[in-house]
């Protein structure tokens, strides 16, 4: 009995100790205020979870922050993510929803031309790569983040558009 014991022992103790590096470290946790979010055009909303919003992050990182840092836009400063351009986008792009069409199928600000050919899209994955291996909750993910910023960080998000 006694070496099984040292062998859970040594596994509990790796475990615990693994959680205690890598767990607090990593997680996001944000107050669930901050995560109720528009989810569509009808004004329903929604409650992104810390995962969710730790999955989006990671996305908007990884294929959006090159050209939208800190909610900026990189050559068009005028169209920000902060949720004053969302809204007055059409169709407005203030919620997950129209977020994600945006993502699937982006268009001029005026809602007249598709962009997908110049901004990356799944529907062009063909041309953006990076965009094939995102799964729909991915995307909904990332739609998520955008629109938990502002009310994180206010001003900083998209702020400074002249400075662009
Ligand atoms: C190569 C640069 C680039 C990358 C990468 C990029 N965008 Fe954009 N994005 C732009 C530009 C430029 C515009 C303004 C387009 C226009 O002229 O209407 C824009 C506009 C937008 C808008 C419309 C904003 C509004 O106020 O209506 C959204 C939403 C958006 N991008 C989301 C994303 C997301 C999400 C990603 C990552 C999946 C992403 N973008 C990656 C350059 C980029």
């Amino acid at each position: 009995m006694r070496p099984m014991r040292l062998i859970l022992w040594a596994i509990a103790t790796l475990f615990l100790g693994w959680q205690v590096v890598t767990g607090p470290a990593l997680a996001i946790n944000v107050d669930q205020s901050y995560r109720t979010i528009k989810l569509n055009e009808a004004g329903d909303t929604t409650i992104i979870s810390n995962k969710q919003l730790e999955n989006g992050k990671r996305v908007f990182n990884n294929t959006c922050s090159q050209c939208h840092m800190a909610g900026r836009t990189k050559t068009n400063p005028n169209v920000t993510l902060r949720l004053e351009d969302l809204e007055g986008a059409f169709p407005p792009r203030d919620n997950v929803a129209a977020l994600v069409d945006y993502i699937n199928e982006p268009m001029t600000y005026d809602g007249e031309i598709d962009i997908s050919d110049l901004h990356p899209s799944t529907k062009r994955a063909d041309i953006w790569s990076e965009m094939r291996n995102y799964t729909p909750d991915d995307l909904k993910d990332a739609a998520g983040y955008i629109l938990v910023q502002p009310s994180l960080q206010g001003y900083m998000w998209g702020g400074g558009k002249t400075v662009n």
